[in-house]
């Protein structure tokens, strides 16, 4: 069985990030011992809006280095960066010439990010889903951990491999999402309504893997509750402290149920005490991890690995698709 995901270097890594994706990788990578896993830094997908160059290239690396310092295992999984393997964007064109203007524009994504750039709209903006496909396809894929908000460009790449096999024969395997619904959308700690974000413009919204410590910890301390003052979970009425109790149960393992009964009788400000101090616990742990792969040679031999395999296996697919379509000599 394959394995594969990415995320894309841009700014910083949150704690949805870190709930929605990474923390299901480092499971995954647990539960499947024989699993082949991929993942990789998105690069060529964050520059679908321009990026500035010495900022990109520090994302890269800090997002690689902190994969490993959440608990990726080098030896079991195979980490690169996308750029570094150029198949990814020359089967992305080609996807691109088997799939329909129409489809790219309903994508909901590109509906949300195009309105907040405005005039300067990529062309890469829109055709993000081709290369999104590519990354999946190029490998075999069996199963692709993501966040709910990934779900669509799934469903697309499923459509687009599908219809490829119909046209061209047998060439890629149809992938399956792999979203756990608990962690698949963590919430701005400042506005339930909204998903805990990097682009939030007010920061007290979201916790980043790389916060300091205790400003992170204020940041659950401040969180927008409710007045109801009882330790429940109920989406409707008290979205926020519902978010709190998701990322509590997902940090600790304790069911919600555990976590209603473990403070009856108990306020808000001793479950925001606690959870503060479990958080900080998880980042200091992270970043202890992340200073000291930064410090060593580790991540650039790791990422060499990563390269080298996913290259093989991408050239080979990349040059069956050739093939199929009747491209070349
Ligand atoms: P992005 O930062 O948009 O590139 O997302 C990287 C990964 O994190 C994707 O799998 C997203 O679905 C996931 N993700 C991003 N934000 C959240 C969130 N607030 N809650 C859960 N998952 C998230
Ligand atoms: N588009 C994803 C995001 O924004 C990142 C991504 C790119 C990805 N290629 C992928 C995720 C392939 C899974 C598989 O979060």
């Amino acid at each position: 069985m394959r394995i594969l995901s990415g995320i894309q270097p841009t700014n910083v890594v949150t704690l949805g990030n870190y709930l929605g994706a990474m923390k299901n990788f480092v499971k995954l990578q647990n539960e499947f011992e024989d699993a082949d896993i991929l993942v990789f830094v998105a690069d060529l997908h964050s520059i679908t809006i321009p990026k500035d160059r010495s900022e990109l290239k520090k994302n890269i690396k800090t997002l690689a280095a902190l994969y490993i310092a959440v608990g990726l295992d080098p030896k079991k999984v195979h980490l690169f960066i996308q750029s570094e393997v150029p198949p990814h964007a020359e089967l992305s064109y080609i996807i691109e010439c088997n799939s329909y203007i129409g489809e790219m524009e309903r994508m909901i994504q590109f509906k949300e990010k195009s309105q907040k750039e405005g005039e300067t709209v990529t062309t890469g903006l829109l055709t993000y889903p081709c290369l999104m496909a590519a990354d999946i396809l190029l490998y075999d894929t069996d199963l692709v951990p993501v966040g709910a908000d990934q779900k669509q460009h799934l469903e697309l790449t499923r459509n687009i491999a599908e219809r490829f096999n119909n046209k061209y024969g047998d060439t890629f395997k149809v992938p399956e999402p792999y979203i756990v619904k608990k962690s698949a959308r963590i919430m701005s700690l400042q506005d339930p309504d909204k998903k805990m974000s990097k682009s939030d413009p007010n920061p007290k919204g979201y916790i980043t893997l790389l916060d300091n410590i205790n400003e992170a910890k204020n940041k659950i301390r401040r969180a927008v509750t409710d007045s109801i003052g009882i330790i429940k979970y109920d989406e409707e009425n008290q979205k926020g402290l519902a978010n709190l109790i998701n990322i509590y149960s997902l940090l600790t393992n304790l069911s919600i149920e555990e976590i209603e009964k473990k403070y009856i009788g108990l306020g808000y400000k001793e479950f925001k005490e606690d959870l503060a101090e479990i958080v900080g616990q998880e980042l200091e742990k992270i970043q202890d991890n992340y200073s000291s792969i930064l410090a060593s040679n580790e991540l650039d031999e790791i990422l060499d690995e990563g390269r080298e395999y996913a290259l093989k296996l991408a050239e080979r697919k990349l040059a069956k698709v050739h093939k199929k379509i009747g491209l070349g000599r």
